[in-house]
């Protein structure tokens, strides 16, 4: 197990970080992270091992590979890494007080509350406003010309968005909360950070000032009484020793949750369609398993019984994690498999790699959902090498609710529809900041 130490003359012994900065490797690592990250993490782990120096200067970071180096990072069992400062690139102007930007006891407190809006009786009141929203929005997609599926899941999550989440009627406020949100999400990945007029960032700031009127006004109603969305279930949650959130917290967190639920959970949705499209056999497998169910609407209990489309869901998010790297800011020095790393080093950790390698998977550039099967189970090999949602601390609250909202969601569109993309169709997808198709994925969608 490394170890961690204060300073590094302590260390002289250990050995140095490998680099890949000469002037041609950085020009061809700045492309290649923005063009094709998978291609440009294996060259770094073919041609340096489990850790690599990348970058010059504010832009150097620590590239570690493998599920020893996501254990090490994510489980942080020594206290020697900084969420807050990995992340606060993307969290610094639109969402302050987010839960991810915090690190040890602040974090423990908010994270500890918060989880109450993810208990059992929460999420299955979740289930029952969301399925009916779904039912409404999904009902007229094959009567659309030119179908591109991406526009139209993004459509469906962002409208329940605003009843799930926010727990308001769809309609012109809707549409304006749904805007300032979109906002706030390309804000924070915006490439200019300050706020000059006409930038993303702008607009993203503007959208976060609207967003916190919204949340402002609607407080003492939600606070008065308890609706099954998760802003009043913020406004009701409470530990056992009587923690509650401020009004200021709900707000900050509300915001930021939105943002971590929304294009995550519309990317692998998206990815979803599109390996069902590749693979029809699998998608007439996950159709007679939601034909067998033979229910309109999920029940809390019925989740588990779709087997197979947890499998699909599964493979999806380790061939296209949305997430394809996490960054983490060390706290001081310190030493990984005899490799002697700074204090302020910014370190990055790849789902996108290890969720390739040929140690952990076989044929990983196959569509295998069996794989995540018994026997198989080829994910087991290590409890770090599929991370999708992370690990530790930080591990996403909401992957139980990703996993209800995509399987509420598969339910009723598999019974619907049927739908394909011509034989010879790769989709073409970027996957930073986060995996999404480039084309909006057209496919061939017919009413059943
Ligand atoms: C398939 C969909 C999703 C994926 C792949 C995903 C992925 C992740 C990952 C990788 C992290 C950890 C980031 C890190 O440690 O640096 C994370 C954190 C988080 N996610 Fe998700 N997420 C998904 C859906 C959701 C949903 C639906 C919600 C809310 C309803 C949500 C709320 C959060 C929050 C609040 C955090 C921060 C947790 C903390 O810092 O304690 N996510 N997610």
């Amino acid at each position: 197990m490394p170890t961690p130490y204060a300073e590094n003359a302590q260390y002289a012994s250990a050995k140095r970080l490998p680099e890949d900065n000469s002037l041609p490797n950085l020009l061809r690592y700045t492309y290649g992270f923005y063009t094709d990250i998978r291609a440009t993490c294996d060259r770094l782990y073919r041609e340096n091992g489990e850790i690599v120096q990348t970058g010059r200067g504010a832009f150097k970071i620590t590239n570690l590979f493998g599920p020893d180096a996501n254990q090490w990072v994510l489980q942080n069992r020594d206290d020697l890494f900084s969420s807050r400062r990995g992340w606060d690139w993307v969290i610094d102007k639109v969402f302050p007080g987010a839960i991810m930007s915090m690190d040890g006891a602040e974090h423990r407190y908010q994270r500890r509350i918060m989880q109450q809006a993810f208990k059992k009786h929460a999420l299955e009141n979740y289930m029952s406003i969301m399925q009916p929203e779904i039912a409404k929005g999904v009902v007229t997609w094959h009567q659309q010309q030119d179908f591109l599926l991406y526009d139209h899941i993004k459509k469906l999550t962002l409208d329940l968005a605003a009843t799930v989440f926010m727990g308001i009627e769809l309609g012109k406020e809707a549409d304006q909360v749904n805007k300032a949100f979109v906002d706030t999400v390309e804000a924070s990945i915006a490439p200019i950070r300050w706020a000059v007029p006409g930038t993303a960032m702008a607009k993203g700031v503007r959208g976060r000032g609207y967003l916190k009127k919204v949340f402002k006004r609607l407080l003492p109603s939600k606070r008065a009484k308890e609706t099954p969305d998760f802003f009043s279930q913020f406004c009701h949650a409470e530990t056992e020793d009587g923690q509650r959130f401020t009004d200021k917290e709900i707000t900050d967190h509300m915001i930021f949750l939105m943002m971590a639920a929304h294009d995550t959970t519309t990317s692998t949705l998206t990815t979803i369609f599109y390996a069902l499209a590749k693979n029809p056999d699998w998608q007439q497998k996950v159709r007679e398993e939601v034909l067998a169910l033979n229910t309109r609407y999920l029940s809390f209990d019925d989740l588990e019984k779709l087997e197979l489309l947890e499998w699909v869901m599964k493979e999806a998010l380790r061939m296209y994690p949305p997430l394809p790297t996490m960054p983490r800011r060390l706290k001081m020095a310190a030493e990984y498999k005899g490799y002697r790393l700074p204090k302020n080093s910014l370190v990055s950790i790849s789902p996108i790699h290890s969720h390739y390698m040929e140690t952990i998977w076989s044929h990983p550039n196959h569509f295998d959902p069996l794989r995540f099967a018994p026997p198989r189970e080829e994910y087991k090999q290590h409890g770090f090498a599929w991370i999708p949602f992370g690990g530790g601390a930080h591990m996403c609250i909401g992957q139980h609710f990703a996993v209800l909202q995509v399987k509420c969601i598969m339910n009723q569109l598999l019974k619907l529809y049927e739908w394909d993309v011509p034989a010879d169709y790769e989709m073409p997808y970027q996957l930073v900041p986060i995996a999404k198709p480039k084309d909006g994925l057209p496919i061939n969608l017919r009413h059943l």
